[in-house]
């Protein structure tokens, strides 16, 4: 990518949620146009690259595309080619974002649903951050269903921003307390639900705890979002379920996108 290919940010906050998760947010372009759900390049001015090319890893958009800020959520690997260094950005620096947004996760690619469930594991919650801000999406649909998977309770990041900011947001909190339904689960610790989303899907916990039906490609919508495992994995259920994968040039019943791994 040439350096025009990137806007230069700057980051103006950072969250470090565990030592394996942090969030940053950093001034965005007037030029910048994205749509919620969508991911971009970013990455850091490398000054030790002999052709002072950076690295730049795929990472969706956490905030909305109507705020005036952008917001990522990121692992932190220390070995990570980006993520060694990203974890360490403060206030001040200089973030690379790229110019092309991308990504299938959309409302446009889904055909018209009742519910609509959006299925995350670890940083696959970040693009549905930006779809829950959307009022498109309430607009949609009846129900939006939130699940978050991760191990430990302490990854369940956001939980005051999912649970009291949003259901009071100005604008939004009257349609989000009518309609989001927040679900986190956690896999290595106690929890209320704990379990893998493909296993609270196939014992039906999932769908007994929130008090809908068990998921129909007639009514239901899914978006999903993690490592590559858990997609094949979810995509199986899904269509011996008899549901159709999206795509731009073809609207489906549910769209997947790989979560960013460094
Ligand atoms: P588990 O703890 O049983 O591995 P990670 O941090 O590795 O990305 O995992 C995030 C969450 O996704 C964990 O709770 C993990 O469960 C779960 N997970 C991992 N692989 C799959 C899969 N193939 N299908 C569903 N969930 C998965």
């Amino acid at each position: 990518m040439n350096s025009s290919a990137y806007f230069h940010e700057t980051v103006t906050k950072v969250h470090h949620w565990t030592d394996r998760l942090f969030s940053f947010e950093a001034t965005r372009s007037h030029s910048l146009r994205f749509e919620n759900g969508q991911f971009t390049m970013i990455g850091l001015p490398n000054p030790e690259s002999p052709d002072g090319a950076p690295v730049l890893r795929a990472y969706s958009f956490a905030s909305a595309n109507y705020e005036e800020n952008l917001e990522f959520l990121s692992i932190k690997m220390q070995d990570g080619a980006l993520t060694s260094r990203l974890q360490k950005v403060q206030p001040g620096d200089t973030l690379l974002v790229g110019k092309k947004p991308t990504g299938s996760l959309l409302l446009s690619n889904l055909l018209q649903g009742k519910r609509l469930y959006l299925l995350g594991t670890g940083t696959g919650l970040a693009p549905f951050l930006s779809i829950i801000k959307d009022p498109e999406t309430y607009d949609l649909y009846e129900k939006i269903i939130l699940v978050h998977c991760v191990r430990k309770k302490s990854d369940l990041v956001y939980p005051q921003y999912l649970k009291e900011e949003l259901p009071n947001h100005e604008f939004l909190g009257a349609a989000v307390r009518q309609k989001l339904i927040y679900y986190p689960t956690v896999t290595r610790e106690p929890f209320p639900a704990q379990g893998r989303i493909t296993e609270l899907i196939q014992n039906q916990k999932l769908f007994t705890d929130i008090a809908l039906p068990a998921i129909d490609p007639e009514y239901d919508r899914v978006m999903i979002c993690g490592s590559m495992a858990m997609l094949n994995d979810l995509r199986t259920m899904l269509v011996q379920r008899k549901f159709a994968e999206g795509a731009a040039r073809q609207a489906g019943h549910f769209v997947i996108e790989r979560s960013f791994v460094d």
